[in-house]
């Protein structure tokens, strides 16, 4: 069965570094507890631009690590929660100022789980023959749907954006293998903004009402990312007939180290083989898992054949991961 690969990779981020102690001045917490609770040290916040300015240097990276030019593009799908505007897309805005001029795409709103889902799409468009080579973006500029005012949820997030190229595999040993999906919709309020949409459209009171920043239940959320991520993990091994010793990479999304532990000893996977960079960026949302593998891929640390397991979950409540071989480096 012919198989889609990430051929090449790019990432992101903003050059200003806001530390804990930058919250400390303005909000009753501590770096102390944001470390001890999430961590998080620092992470990085857009002063200006929309998610399509944290994708194109993304993009540019990952093109010219391929040598490929953006004309050779045949579609972009940029996982967003923060797209530039409602319409057009932001891979339409990219396409343009990419110069990606034989490019189709969309945006997909999938919240943390949105590069997992986009990559699966694209890898599905690349092996039916839809596509020739697929770029899927994570981009998101969350400073701009956070209240900088709660505490609560202000020191998660950061922006940045997380690329990779998708196209067909020559070699059948490395690419895309396995993917598991889920969707629980019952989650829809744990995580949510409530305004801005077509339910509630903006206005002055909306505004007024500081309805259009995120809103969490963030104990019921960490319980759900626990089982949930462990869970969809479990059933991708199963699936690929893996067990954890066959792994060399776990790229779980970065939303709180405490997860992140919590999903690897449920699995029983030693924290050595976990990626985690939220330490320095916090939740970039559909830019984590791509940034990771980015940031791994350009310190040399993966290596072609690596078999490697991404694993996400997000508002929604949404779900997925994805078992790969790195195809980059033979
Ligand atoms: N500084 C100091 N105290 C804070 C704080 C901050 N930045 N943020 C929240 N608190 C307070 C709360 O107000 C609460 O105070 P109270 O007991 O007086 O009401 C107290 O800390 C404990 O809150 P709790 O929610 O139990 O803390 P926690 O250990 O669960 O950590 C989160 C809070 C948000 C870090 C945690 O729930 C979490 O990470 N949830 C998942 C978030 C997430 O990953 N979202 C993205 C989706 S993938």
């Amino acid at each position: 069965m012919p198989k889609a690969a990430i051929t090449a990779t790019g990432h992101y981020v903003p050059p200003d570094v806001y530390p804990n102690a930058w919250f400390e001045q303005r909000l009753d917490t501590t770096d102390a507890w944001i470390r001890s609770r999430t961590g998080i040290a620092e992470r990085r916040f857009a002063s200006e631009g929309g998610a399509s300015d944290l994708a194109l240097p993304a993009a540019r990276r990952c093109l010219e690590m391929r040598g490929i030019e953006a004309a050779a593009l045949d579609c972009i799908i940029v996982a967003t929660m923060t797209p530039d505007r409602p319409i057009p897309s932001t891979a339409a805005i990219l396409q343009a100022k990419l110069g990606a001029i034989n490019a189709w795409g969309f945006d997909l709103a999938g919240a943390c789980s949105g590069f997992v889902y986009a990559l699966v799409t694209a890898t599905k468009l690349v092996e039916g023959g839809a596509a020739r080579r697929v770029l899927v973006c994570g981009a998101d500029r969350m400073s701009s749907v956070v209240d900088p005012t709660d505490r609560a949820t202000a020191v998660l997030f950061g922006d940045g954006a997380g690329v990779v190229l998708v196209e067909m595999s020559e070699d059948d040993e490395v690419g895309v293998f396995e993917h598991v999906c889920h969707m629980d919709g019952e989650g829809a309020t744990a995580l949510y903004v409530p305004a801005g949409g077509s339910l509630i459209p903006a206005d002055a009171e909306s505004v007024a009402q500081r309805r259009h920043f995120v809103v969490q239940d963030g104990a019921t959320v960490f319980r759900a990312a626990v089982v949930g991520m462990a869970e969809v993990i479990a059933e991708l091994l199963k699936r690929a007939d893996l067990t954890l010793e066959d792994v060399a990479w776990m790229v779980p999304h970065q939303a709180n180290r405490r997860i992140i532990e919590a999903v690897a000893r449920r699995l029983g996977l030693p924290l050595e083989r976990v990626v985690i960079n939220l330490d320095r960026y916090g939740n970039t949302v559909a830019a984590t898992i791509p940034l990771c593998l980015s940031e791994w891929h350009d310190d040399g640390r993966l290596a072609y054949g690596d078999r490697i397991v991404l694993a996400a979950f997000g508002a929604g409540f949404t779900s997925g991961a994805v078992y790969l071989r790195w195809a980059i480096g033979a």
